[in-house]
Parts: C-alpha cells; structure tokens; sequence
C-alpha cells in the first residue's frame, strides 16, 4: 500500500507530496512540529500534544494555520488514508513560503502544513522488550530546546554518532556533567531509593508529553518523582535508566557508554512503568479493560 502525505490543502502520494522551494522550514527550519502516538486508530494525549504546539508556534511568532478541529481532522485523516491502527503522526507547521531573506512578515506568508502517518509496533506487554545502549555527547544546542522547533541538526548529528557506534540514543550533557536530555526522548534514572529522577523542564530540556504523563503515572504508582539534575556519573552508577518519547515510549537503557546499568536488562521499576503506560494509552484508546487487545500495525 503506497502512502499519502497531506501537504496544504492536498492529499497525495508521499513519494510525490512537495513543498515549495522557498517554505521558511526548507531554508530556514522555521517551523514547528509534534509526534503523536496512535493506539487503535486514536491519538493519545492529543490536547496536551496540541497545547505544547501553540506555545511552540507562540514563542516563534507564527500563526496558528487552522483550528484544532480541522488540525485533528487532517490528522484522523491521514491516519485512516494510511491505514495506522498503532504507529505515530507527524505534524509540521512552517512560518510559509516566500523568497529568501531571514527578516520575516508573517502579513505576506501563509503557515504551511504537514501531515504524514506511519506504522510503529507498539509492544503488548513489558516483557516483549529489552535494554538499549547509550553513548554520551556533549549537549550543542541552542538555548530554546523548550520550543519544538524543527531545527534539529546538532540532535540529528547526535543520533547519527551514537548510531555509528551501534548506540540507540545519545544522552545529551551540559557543561557540568550533568544529562539534559537525550537527542529526540527525556532522560530518567532511578536512585538507589527507587525515586525517579529527571531533570527540570525550567532547565533546558522540552517538556516531553510521555514524561508529563509517566510523572502523572508515577505518582499513581506511589512512585517518588524528583526533578533536580543529575550527572553522567550517577546515571552509570543508577540502578535502573530510562528514555522516555512518542515513538520510543518508556524505554530500558542497559549500558550507558561502555557502563552496564544495574544487571544488565530492564529493570522493575521501568517495567512497571512501561506497563502503566501501555495500560493508560489503551484505555485512551478505547480498550476498557487496557489489556493486550492493541493490534499491531
Ligand atoms: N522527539 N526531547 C527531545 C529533544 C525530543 O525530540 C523529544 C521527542 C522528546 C520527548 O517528547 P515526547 O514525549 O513529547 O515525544 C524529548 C520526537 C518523538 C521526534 O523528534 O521524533
């Protein structure tokens, strides 16, 4: 089955969807974007993906396109022109299209939209996982990471490395030794008093929509959260670590550069963690019970 890209107005062929030459996004990365999880054809936590969208755009001065209504129509309906039950939304928004000259007036451009859906194999349970490795980078960003902007190439050269080195991810650190956050999740250890740590969002990190939710959970689960910064060192020496994102969910790190966190695999805590995820999103979508009915895509 081919797939369709919504780009404007217009649903094509992926492999033919195009945008202008001189759209803001292509010369300039100004635009904005956000992943959504699908469970069951349904968005998950699709109001706070749409609240961190607003600020982002807010915070660059571009207007919103359209409202959250038609938003979330074109979204269902690349979704279902794709024919996703489990997988993720990609949704960009630009400054538009005009010639090339880095001061903008948004009076004389108009947003551009896109919207793509792809399949993702959500996991049933947290049994049917394993631990993945990390490398270490120092964090080259810019200074408004807050902002979901799509200008990502120090994280996309990041994640490149740590792929080079047979890694998942690349844990991103400050000048201090201490972990932001990782190239595209929220970084998380658990202490040697089964607490959660993660960093601040006031402290140079996005606000994750999966970390909002797992801290949400956490507490549930009378499990403690605390938001302080923590070190490359006290990562390696954590019981457990953890990544958190869209498209990775809560996922095990078991070896941090050539360091084996805890034993090895993925520890109670994130396994516990994960399963309450898998729990709520299927309940979100529809599934009562929140047990292992998620058809994979
Ligand atoms: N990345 N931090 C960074 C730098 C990210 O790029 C992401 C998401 C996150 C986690 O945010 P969320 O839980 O809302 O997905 C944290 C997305 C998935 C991406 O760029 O593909």
């Amino acid at each position: 089955m081919s797939r369709i890209a919504y780009v404007n107005g217009r649903y094509s062929a992926h492999s033919r969807a195009s945008v202008h030459i001189d759209d803001r996004a292509h010369t300039f990365a100004d635009g904005v974007y956000e992943v959504i999880l699908v469970v069951n054809r349904h968005m998950i936590d699709l109001e706070d993906h749409f609240r961190r969208l607003d600020r982002s755009l807010c915070e660059l001065d571009i207007p919103r396109p359209m409202t959250g209504r038609v938003l979330t129509h074109i979204m269902n309906r690349t979704i279902h022109l794709n024919r996703v039950v489990d997988g993720i939304v990609y949704l960009q928004i630009s400054r538009g299209a005009a010639p090339r000259n880095h001061v903008f007036d948004n009076a004389s451009l108009t947003p551009g939209v896109v919207c793509t859906a792809r399949r993702l194999d959500v996991p049933a349970t947290s049994r049917d996982v394993s631990g993945v490795e990390v490398i270490t980078l120092p964090d080259t960003r810019w200074t408004r990471v807050d902002i979901k902007s799509v200008s990502l190439l120090p994280n996309v050269l990041a994640r490149t490395r740590a792929a080079g080195r047979g890694a998942y991810e690349a844990w991103l650190v400050d000048g201090e030794g201490f972990v932001t956050e990782c190239a595209a999740s929220n970084a998380w250890i658990v202490d040697s008093s089964g607490r959660l740590v993660t960093r601040p969002v006031a402290d140079g990190i996005l606000r994750g929509i999966t970390r909002e939710r797992l801290m949400t959970l956490a507490r549930e689960l009378s499990i403690e959260v605390v938001e302080r910064p923590f070190s490359v060192a006290e990562a390696k020496q954590a019981r457990e670590a953890f990544l958190t994102s869209t498209t990775s969910l809560v996922k095990a790190v078991s070896r941090i550069d050539e360091t084996v966190v805890g034993n090895g695999h993925p520890g109670h805590v994130t396994c516990r963690l994960l399963d309450a995820y898998l729990d709520f999103a299927r309940h979100q979508a529809g599934f009562p019970d929140g047990h292992s009915r998620v058809v994979l895509g």
